[in-house]
C-alpha cells in the first residue's frame, strides 16, 4: 500500500539540497510549498536545491530586508519559470502581507512560490499546497516529509513520481519510528 506521505532522512546539507534538486524540476507552475520547520532545520538549503533544479543562477539566500526574492528560473522545456521564495519569520502581523501582496503569491500561475514559516500567515494559507517538514535528527541528519494538502488531492499522483525520483538518493525514514504528526498549524 502506498503512503500518502513521502519520508526521508536526509544525512547532509548536501543532501537536502539534492532533495532540492528534484524537487525543483518536479514542481510546475501554480504550485505553493510550505516549509515547516524550527530554526536551522533546512529550509533554505532546500530552497537553494529548489532553486538549483529550476536552473535558477542567482545566489538564493532567506530574504533578510524583505520578505520575498523572486528569481527566473526554467522548466525542462527551457520555458521561464518565476520561483518566489517567501520568508514570513519577521512578519510582524496580517496588514504587513497585504503590503507586499502575498495573496498573488498563492496562485503563481507563472512560476512556483516556496514559503519558510507559513505558520506565521495561518489565516490565509490556500487550499491546496504541498506541505514539506523539516525536522532536527541529530546534528546533521534531517527528517522530511513531504505530503499534498488536501491528502486525497491531484498532488497525491503527482507525489508517487517524486517517490521513484527520490529512490536510492536518499533513505526512506523507518517507518517504525515515525515523525511526529504535528497539524501544519
Ligand atoms: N541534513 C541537513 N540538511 C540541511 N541542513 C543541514 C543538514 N545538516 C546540517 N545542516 C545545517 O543546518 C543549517 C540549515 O540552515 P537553513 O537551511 O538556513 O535552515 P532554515 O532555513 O530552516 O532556518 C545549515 O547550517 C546547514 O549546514
Ligand atoms: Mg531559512
Amino acid at each position: 500500500m502506498s503512503d500518502a506521505k513521502l519520508r526521508l532522512l536526509s544525512a547532509s546539507e548536501q543532501q537536502t539540497r539534492d532533495v532540492g534538486e528534484y524537487l525543483g524540476r518536479w514542481l510546475r507552475r501554480g504550485d505553493v510549498v510550505l516549509l515547516h520547520g524550527d530554526l536551522g532545520a533546512g529550509k533554505t538549503t532546500l530552497v537553494q536545491g529548489i532553486a538549483r533544479g529550476l536552473g535558477v543562477d542567482d545566489y538564493v539566500q532567506s530574504p533578510t530586508f524583505s520578505l520575498v526574492h523572486e528569481h527566473e528560473g526554467y522548466d525542462g522545456d527551457g520555458k521561464p519559470v518565476r520561483l518566489y521564495h517567501l520568508d514570513l519569520y519577521r512578519l510582524s502581523g496580517e496588514t504587513e502581507l497585504d503590503s507586499f501582496g502575498f495573496d498573488d503569491y498563492l496562485v503563481p500561475t507563472d512560476g512556483i512560490s516556496l514559503i519558510e514559516w507559513p505558520e506565521r500567515a495561518v489565516d490565509r494559507l490556500p487550499d491546496r499546497y504541498l506541505l514539506v517538514r523539516l525536522e532536527h535528527h541529530g546534528e546533521d541528519q534531517r527528517r522530511l516529509t513531504i505530503e499534498g494538502v488536501p491528502p486525497d488531492g491531484t498532488l497525491r499522483a503527482r507525489l508517487e513520481t517524486l517517490r521513484g525520483d527520490l529512490h536510492g538518493l536518499v533513505h526512506a525514514a523507518d517507518r517504525d519510528d515515525p515523525v511526529e504528526e504535528k497539524p501544519a498549524q
